[in-house]
């Protein structure tokens, strides 16, 4: 089948370029083409994907949430559900494994982060799907998180090395009910996979948690300290975690660093070092605008992402699976 090597020439099999885009020649046709066409090249499409850390899928059949949950199944990924992770924004499912990105209102911006990292249980793997892009703006940014560490190290030597060994803590607060309209809306039920404050405070204490009941019902909670940087094979090391999510996006926390973020030894912030982190990351930063049927496949390891605030009457309707549980 001619189609697969004239695809696949085109890899970028190269750490420079981000992210690599394979557009569909035309000649397949089919989810069962797509598939077959996976499978045939996991291996170069794996090598790519450690390389570039995202590849861009243009053009191929793939329409709604069952075509989709067969192209990324083609992979071959452990799969992810949400209802398992600790994820914070509140989701409607599709599929057992697809769900939708973020149900936060347009115009809310969702900053750079790796999907999970300030959990303990994180996906490897996450992709994106878009069903209906946005009128205007709504698009998917992703940048390199092993770029964003050399810059930074580079820039702010000591802060830096002091990051990557005693990590970080996030506190977040989390509401009694789902708040959809809220980027971390996710109530602590649904978030702990709980029914009560007894089971609650059992599985934060599994999590090494620590805890405050809020009188209106709700849960503050920090996490131990957890990795802000981590060494990948090949001994690469990559900015991996969601400070700027929380420094710029959680509620209240660009004016109070510290109701949300502190080292993994409890010591604060200092904005000047947050604004140079949030600085380096956009102005490496890749717009993915979306067209419908793309499909965008990240290593999470490797790759921040989030989303740009968008407007128009049309819904934006861009899917998520995740792959690949990794605890940390
Ligand atoms: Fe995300």
């Amino acid at each position: 089948m001619a189609y697969i090597s004239s695809m696949v020439e085109g890899l970028l099999n190269s750490t420079d370029e981000f992210p690599t885009v394979i557009v569909n020649d035309g000649s397949i046709k089919t989810i069962e083409e797509s598939t077959r066409w996976i499978s045939d090249n996991l291996e170069l499409l794996e090598a790519e994907l450690n390389c570039t850390g995202a590849i861009l899928f243009r053009g191929f059949p793939v329409k709604d949430a069952q075509t989709y949950d067969d192209f990324f199944s083609a992979f071959n990924y452990p799969n992810f559900t949400y209802k398992e992770s600790l994820s914070n924004a509140v989701r409607i499912n599709y599929t057992e494994y697809v769900f939708t990105a973020n149900e936060a209102p347009k115009d809310v911006e969702i900053y750079l982060h790796n999907e999970m990292a300030q959990t303990p249980l994180y996906p490897g793997r996450i992709s994106l799907f878009c069903e209906e892009a946005a009128e205007t703006g709504g698009a998917t940014v992703i940048c390199r998180s092993d770029e964003i560490y050399k810059r930074l190290v580079a820039l702010e030597p000591q802060l830096t090395n002091k990051l990557e060994e005693v990590g970080v803590k996030y506190t977040t607060t989390m509401p009694s009910e789902d708040r959809p309209e809220s980027g971390q809306g996710r109530s602590w039920k649904s978030t702990l996979s709980v029914n009560n404050i007894d089971e609650a405070e059992t599985k934060l204490k599994s999590l090494g948690y620590s805890w405050e009941w809020g009188t209106d019902g709700s849960l503050k909670a920090q996490t131990a300290a957890l990795p802000a940087i981590r060494t990948l094979n090949g001994n690469r090391k990559v900015f991996f975690n969601q400070i700027i999510a929380a420094y710029m996006g959680w509620d209240g926390v660009k004016e109070n660093p510290e109701s949300a973020l502190c080292f993994g030894d409890g010591s604060p912030f200092t904005k000047s070092y947050l604004d140079k982190i949030v600085e380096i990351a956009e102005s490496i930063s890749f717009d993915i605008n979306w067209q419908n049927g793309d499909v965008a496949l990240v290593d999470n390891n490797l790759a921040m992402h989030g989303r740009r605030p968008y407007s128009g009457d049309r819904k934006r309707k861009v899917l998520v699976v995740l792959g690949t549980a990794i605890s940390q």
